[in-house]
């Protein structure tokens, strides 16, 4: 296994390492991203037996030590398994996370006093760079479910949102919706709701330039209608369930 490095947005760079036993043929991807600043921010920790990878990459990028944040979407293992390695390799680090998963889970799995994050409230990298933390609760999964939202280059650290299956490229232009609905047909990793449509409405309306998935490649353009685009299949879901 290797991780691979790109640069998606001006200093976010996407860590990317292939899996292909997870879903064969196609494969799988878990990426992080590292968030260059003042005060720079990892999102996604990785798996912790991923975590040597991970770390060996970022080390291409900055000197480990120097990372300030580490920062996830929700308390599962590909997106924190390892918050304990990084916050053990960089003594300045702090998790941050949304108030329920820092009451629900961090609080006590950190080893270190996580900062806790109100929906809406903003982390600020300096260079110029905030990230604001957006609560969406259940939202593909998980209660503490959030993401972060980049305003500089308006770039949605979208986490889950859009899981796909495959080893694209590192950007794409190329439609997003339709790869998400085999995905979300394939595994059924959503927790189908009754909120799911506005919750990412509520993100479409951002109208974020690039939207970084946690699996699959990064897209680069209108992120408001492939937002607006996947609510509508959720929509359709939790209609279909009901019925
Ligand atoms: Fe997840
Ligand atoms: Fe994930």
């Amino acid at each position: 296994m290797e991780t691979r490095i790109a640069e998606v947005a001006p200093g976010i760079y996407r860590l990317s390492t292939f899996v292909p036993e997870i879903a064969p043929p196609a494969g799988f991807t878990f990426n992080q991203f590292l968030l260059l600043g003042d005060e720079p921010l990892l999102f996604h920790t990785g798996l912790r037996r991923m975590f040597p990878l991970v770390r060996e990459a970022v080390a291409r990028i900055i000197p480990p030590e120097r990372l300030r944040w580490i920062a996830f979407g929700h308390y599962e293992a590909d997106e924190c398994g390892a918050v304990n390695e990084w916050l053990a390799v960089a003594p300045h680090a702090e998790a941050a996370h949304g108030h329920t998963g820092c009451l629900v889970s961090l609080n006590d799995m950190a080893d270190r006093t996580p900062r806790m994050l109100a929906d809406g409230e903003a982390i600020d990298l300096g260079g110029g760079r905030r990230l604001r933390w957006l609560d969406t609760p259940h939202i593909p999964h998980g209660w503490d479910a959030g993401v972060l939202y980049e305003e500089a280059s308006g770039t949605l650290l979208c986490g889950d949102l859009f899981t796909q299956l495959g080893d694209g490229p590192a950007l794409t232009e190329a439609e997003v919706v339709g790869p998400a609905i085999a995905a979300e047909d394939l595994f059924g990793f959503s927790s189908l709701n009754p909120g799911m449509g506005s919750t990412i409405r509520r993100l479409a309306d951002l109208s974020p330039r690039t939207l970084a998935l946690m699996h699959g490649p990064s897209f680069a353009g209108d992120g408001a209608a492939a937002l607006r685009a996947l609510a509508d299949d959720y929509d359709r879901r939790v209609r279909a369930a009901l019925a």
